[in-house]
C-alpha cells in the first residue's frame, strides 16, 4: 500500500486506488469534476516524486517538469507527498454580468473579465464555487473586445453546482474561472468544407460559438446545425438561428423534438437520427458532436459510417457530474 502525505498528514491508498478516490475516502477537500482526465480541475503536485506518466498526460510540459499530476487519473507507484495547488495558479476572477433565463430549466450567465480572456468559441472552462467546488461549462460566445464569456447551464436534478448558480448567483457577484481547455473549436481553414453541428440541449452553447466563428470567418461551406430536445420548451434561441439562417443562405438550422408534440416548423426525431437522414454523405465534412455521452458516442459511429474522418469529428460529451 502506497503512502499520500497532504499538508503533514499520511493517509493510505489503496492497490487499484486513485490519489483522487483515496483523499476523497479520506474527506481531504479537493477540486474535481469530470474523474475522466479532461477537465483538469483536480489537478496537484507531487513535491518529492515523478508522478506515473499517465496521470500527466495532457499536461503542458512546463507542468510536467514541476511534477503536476492529474489526482482522478494517478494510480501512485510509490509515496507521494502533495501539495495542494494555490487556486490563484489556474483560477481568474470574474464578475457577473447578466444572468437570466434562456428556458424553464437553462440559465444564461455572462462573466466579466478585467483582462483579455483568451480562447477559442467551443472550448469549456471549469467555474468554481467559494467552497472549492468545481464544474466544467461549455463557452458560448466568441473572443470578442469587451473579454466575457457566456454561459448556458441547465439546472440539473439535485446538481449542487447547477442549483447554485440558477438560486444564489447575482449580477455583480464574483466566481472563479479556469483557463479555456478542450479540442473542440472551429479552425478557419478549409473553407468550403461542409459543417455539421448536432448538440442536444445546452450543447448548443458550444455549438453556438463554433457558429459564430465560422460565420464570422466568412465560411462559404454549407453549415447545418441539428438541436434537439424532447419537448419544444426545453429549446432556446430558436428565433435567433431562424434569423442567422435566413441572414446566410449556407447556413441552415433544425430544431429537433423527440416527444410526442411536434408542431409546425419543427422535425421529429433526435437530433442525431434527424441529421443522418439529412445528409447522405459526410465524405469531407467537418462535424461537431455536443452533448450527452451516449448521444455524443453513437453520432459519432454514424458520422463515420456516413464517410467523415476520425480526425474531422469533434466531440465534447457532458460530464454528468451533478
Ligand atoms: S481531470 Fe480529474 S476530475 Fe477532471
Amino acid at each position: 500500500m502506497v503512502k499520500l502525505t497532504v499538508d503533514d498528514k499520511t493517509y493510505q491508498c489503496q492497490p487499484d486506488e486513485t490519489v483522487l478516490e483515496a483523499l476523497l475516502r479520506e474527506e481531504v477537500a479537493i477540486s474535481y469534476a469530470c474523474k475522466k482526465g479532461t477537465c483538469h480541475s483536480c489537478m496537484l503536485r507531487s513535491s518529492d516524486t515523478m508522478p506515473p506518466l499517465a496521470a500527466q498526460s495532457g499536461l503542458k510540459d512546463t507542468q510536467k517538469k514541476l511534477h503536476y499530476f492529474l489526482a482522478c487519473q494517478c494510480l501512485p507507484e510509490q509515496d507521494m507527498t502533495i501539495k495542494l495547488p494555490d487556486q490563484s495558479e489556474f483560477y481568474t476572477d470574474g464578475t457577473v454580468t447578466r444572468c437570466e433565463p434562456l428556458n424553464r430549466n437553462t440559465l444564461l450567465l455572462v462573466i466579466a473579465f478585467k483582462d483579455a480572456f483568451e480562447f477559442n468559441a467551443g472550448q469549456f472552462v471549469n467555474l468554481q464555487r467559494p467552497d472549492g467546488l468545481t464544474r466544467s461549462y461549455s463557452i458560448a460566445n466568441i473572443p470578442q473586445q469587451d473579454n466575457t464569456l457566456e454561459f448556458h447551464v441547465r439546472r440539473m436534478d439535485n446538481g449542487l453546482f447547477s442549483s447554485w448558480l440558477h438560486d444564489e448567483i447575482k449580477v455583480g457577484d464574483t466566481i472563479a474561472v479556469s483557463e479555456p481547455r478542450g479540442h473542440c473549436f472551429y479552425l478557419p481553414e478549409r473553407g468550403g468544407q461542409g459543417l455539421l453541428l448536432i448538440g442536444t440541449g445546452t450543447g448548443l452553447a458550444p455549438l453556438a460559438g463554433i457558429l459564430t466563428d465560422a460565420l464570422s470567418h466568412g465560411h462559404t461551406g454549407p453549415i447545418y446545425l441539428f438541436h434537439g430536445s424532447r419537448e419544444r420548451e426545453d429549446l432556446y434561441r430558436i428565433d435567433e438561428m431562424r434569423q442567422l439562417a435566413a441572414d446566410h443562405p449556407n447556413f441552415h438550422y433544425v430544431p429537433c423534438l423527440s416527444g410526442p408534440d411536434v408542431p409546425d416548423g419543427f422535425s421529429r426525431g433526435r437530433a442525431n437520427e434527424v441529421a443522418m437522414s439529412t445528409l447522405a454523405d459526410l465524405k469531407d465534412w467537418r462535424v461537431f458532436l455536443c452533448g450527452h455521452p451516449d448521444m455524443v458516442n453513437q453520432t459519432k459511429k454514424m458520422a463515420f459510417l456516413k464517410g467523415a474522418s476520425m480526425k474531422d469529428i469533434y466531440a465534447d460529451a457532458f460530464f454528468l457530474a451533478i
